[in-house]
Formats: C-alpha cells, structure tokens, sequence
C-alpha cells in the first residue's frame, strides 16, 4: 500500500482532508474514502462506476486495452493451452496446478458430479416449462440442504469441499434442469468422461441410447465454461461477496449470484442476443434495429454489445468467435442464416458512429448464444450455462474473502425523502 494522498477540500472548511492513495499491481490507484463517515460525509456513486469495493488477486481487466488477467495469464493463451477445470484450479488456488496435483483435482471434481437422490424431486414442485435459471436458483440454494458437514465457513477445508461440490454439480443441475423441461429421466454422471464431455453426456444421452460425445463439441463446450469462468467483480460476483459478507453459507451465495446473473444487462443478455437476432430476423432490418439502439426513448439496447469495463473489444469474444467458426464448420453450418447476419450486425455497428464513440464492441455473450444454439443447448438454458462456468470464479472470489479481513458489506444512501414529520391528527 503506497504512502500517496489525495487532499479533499470541502468548501467552508479550512482544512483538507487526507485520503491514502493505494496503488495496486498494475491498474488505477484507489482512494481510501473510509475517513469520509467522520465527518459526516458519505461517497455518491450508483451503480459502483467508480468504486472498488475490495482489493483481489484474482482477475485483472484493462477495459481500455481489452486485456483479462486470470490470476496474471492473459485469457487468450489460457483458452489456447488450457482447460476448464485446469483454469478453476489456478482461480481458486492462484497457481497453474502440476501434473499430479491437476489429475487429482480432476479426480476430486468427478467424485462430486452426483448430486443426492432427493434432488430428484425437488425438480416435481416446477412446471416443466418453468425457466431454467429459475430452478437453477432453487436446486442450487437447496444444496444447503444436505451438505451440513461443510457449512462452517471458518474452516478452510470445509470451503474447499464446498468449491469441489459446486464445481462438480452444475453441470450435473444443469442438465437434470433440460431433461426435467423436455420430460426425459435424467442422466447420472459417467466419471470416465471429461467435465465438459459428461455435461453433453448428461444432456444429450438417454438411458435407451448413449452416443459418443464428439470432441470439437466438447472442446467448444469446454472453451465456453472456460472463457465465462471469471471476471472480477462484476454484478453477479459482487452479489456472491455481499451475501458471502454476512457468512451465508457457499450454496447460498452462488444461488445468490445465479439470481444476479439472470437479468439481460448481465449474463442474461446470450439468450437475449439469440431473441433479438431472431426478432430481427433479416439483414434488411438491421438498420431499424440500429435506430432503436440509439433512440433514448426506446427501451431496446443491442445485446452483446458494451461493457461497463470494456470500451475496446472484450477479449473473450475475440476467442468466442473464433470458436464459433471451428463449430460451425465442424457441424456444417457455416453458412447459418443466424451467424451471417450476426457477422453483418457486428460489422455495422463497429462502423457506427454512435457505437464508436461509446466504445459498444460485441462482448462475450455476442457469440456464445451462437455457439450453444449450434451445439443444440436451448436458447433458456444459456445463462444456466454462463453460471455452470462462472462458478469457480464466484467460488473464488467468495473464498478469497472469508479467509481474509472481511466486513459485512453494508452501503449507505443519498437520502432525498421526506424529513421527519407527524402522523397527522
Ligand atoms: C456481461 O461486468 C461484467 O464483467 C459482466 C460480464 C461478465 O463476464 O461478468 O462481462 C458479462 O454481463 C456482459 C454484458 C452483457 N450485456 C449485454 O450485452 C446487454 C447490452 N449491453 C448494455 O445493456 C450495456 O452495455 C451494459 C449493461 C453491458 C453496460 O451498461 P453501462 O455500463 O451502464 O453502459 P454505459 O453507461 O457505459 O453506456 C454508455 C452509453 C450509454 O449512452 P449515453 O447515455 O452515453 O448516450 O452507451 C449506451 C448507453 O445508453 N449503450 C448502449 C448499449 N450499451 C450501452 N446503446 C445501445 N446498445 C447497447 N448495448
């Protein structure tokens, strides 16, 4: 922590508050605001634009220069040398693991893909047509339920089987959610197969036919968990950190997240993008759409475009699309009306001058629709698909703070109600 300040006048005082400036590894400095309560003041930023609520080691973003740091290595090399489970290995433990140590953590995590019996009918209180992301939020919650032997948040071995469980059972959750919506018995897991080719297993497989799991679409699947594992704190994260800050236990705090992840501005907005390429439906319309974009009285924003934090191109997209080209022509649907008019939106708007000068670049719900929708995952299971990869970044980050200094965190307000007055008569 640098020994900088930041002198704050406040008019009809003389003096000048000192607020320490800490400097991290690489990124902006941060100003110690905490000193502002004594005197009376509190910060003002909604939405949290300007604020870093903690300091982490775990991710680093540079949204000038498109840059994502996982634990120090760029997501590029990472998406290209790595793999799912070997990238949540390095977010939750903070180094690449060694031969031995990765094959025991795999063999750990396939331990854990069976979620207990009486899940099962659980799923019998939903309609079968209910969203996905909303019995994600209850199944996951529910875990709570029968795990009592590693709740105690205190206990860093309690912590780590509580990470191993739910990395472990998303995808197990994720599917049972699919086959409940389709009717089908669900798939138990098969610990022979790798993560992302048992999450197809479980998905696509029945009792009566079990085919083999092609590799390009397990290595598509694996590149999708992959590319959504982390990224610092955005909302749904700050959301497992707020609940994680009064000792919720872990499957609490990522059924918190999970809720926070469903609305479109944030990992909602994959399914959103495959609805709005459909309600668009021709490249003749792009225009109109364009216009709606920009109109501020209208509702409508371009999904899978912008970024609090990228103002350049979201790297994760970058590797996305690459990936979905690889996919597409695997399956033989290059020439998919979907992808084609997805490729003349994007260019469209990268030429567009109100695009331009908000710096709106596809991020990485642009192309992932396209790529699950390839794969054969319906459009409502997407953001069941971002939170099975957002797990170990939120488990990580949720880990990180209970075993540091950690307060409950509580922000304050601008009140601008009414003052105090009588009740009347
Ligand atoms: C994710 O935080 C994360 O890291 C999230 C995420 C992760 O991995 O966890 O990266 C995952 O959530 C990606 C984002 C997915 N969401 C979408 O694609 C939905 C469409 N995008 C927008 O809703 C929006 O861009 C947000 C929500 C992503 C960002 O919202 P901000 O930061 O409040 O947007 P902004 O204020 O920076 O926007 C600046 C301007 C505004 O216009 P002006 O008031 O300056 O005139 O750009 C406009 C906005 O109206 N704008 C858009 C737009 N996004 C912003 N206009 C049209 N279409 C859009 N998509």
């Amino acid at each position: 922590m640098a020994d900088k300040k930041a002198y704050l006048k406040i008019d009809g005082s003389d003096e000048s508050l000192e607020l320490p400036i800490y400097e991290g590894t690489i990124g902006p400095d941060v100003i110690d605001v905490r000193s502002l309560t004594a005197q009376g003041k509190f910060t003002y930023d909604p939405g949290f634009v300007s604020t870093a609520a903690c300091d982490s080691k775990i991710t680093y973003i540079d949204g000038g220069k498109g840059v994502l740091l996982h634990r120090g290595y760029p997501i590029e090399q990472l998406a290209d040398k790595s793999d799912f489970l070997e990238v949540s290995f390095l977010l939750l433990h903070g180094e690449l693991p060694t031969k031995e140590e990765k094959e025991e953590f795999v063999k750990t995590i396939g331990s854990h893909t069976m979620v207990n019996e009486q899940l099962a009918s659980f799923f019998k209180g939903f309609r079968r047509d209910a969203h996905p992301m909303a019995v994600m939020c209850g199944v996951v919650g529910a875990l709570s339920a029968f795990y009592h032997d590693s709740l105690d948040i205190t206990n860093a071995k309690h912590r780590e089987i509580a990470a191993h469980r739910l990395i472990a059972k998303m995808p197990t959750l994720a599917a049972m959610v699919y086959k409940y919506n389709i009717g089908q018995p669900f798939m138990y897991p098969r610990n022979d197969l790798s993560y992302s080719e048992n999450f197809l297993h479980m998905m696509f497989n029945t009792p009566c036919e079990q085919k083999p799991i092609s590799p390009v679409l397990a290595n598509a699947m694996d590149k999708v968990f992959l590319l959504h594992a982390d990224h610092e704190q955005n909302a749904s994260t700050s959301t497992v950190r707020m609940a994680g800050s009064t000792g919720a236990n872990p499957f609490a705090c990522i059924a918190a997240g999970i809720a926070a992840l469903w609305g479109p501005a944030h990992g909602g907005a994959n399914e959103a993008v495959l609805k709005m390429l459909a309600e668009i439906g021709d490249e003749s319309r792009i225009d109109e759409f364009m216009a709606k974009a920009k109109d501020k009285s209208d509702p409508f924003r371009l999904m899978g475009f912008g970024h609090r934090v990228y103002k350049s191109y979201d790297p994760r997209a970058v590797v996305m699309k690459k990936c979905c080209d690889e996919v597409l022509l695997e399956l033989g649907l290059q020439d998919d009306p979907m992808l084609k008019m997805a490729m003349k939106l994007e260019k469209i708007a990268l030429e567009d001058e109100y695009f331009k000068a908000r710096g709106l670049y596809p991020n990485v719900d642009f192309y992932s629709g396209i790529i699950l929708k390839a794969i054969g995952i319906p459009t409502e299971l997407f953001t069941v698909i971002f939170a099975t990869g957002r797990t170990p970044g939120w488990i990580a980050h949720w880990n990180e703070m209970i075993g540091g200094d950690y307060r409950i965190a509580r922000p304050r307000q601008l009140y601008t109600g009414h003052a105090k007055r009588d009740y009347p008569g």
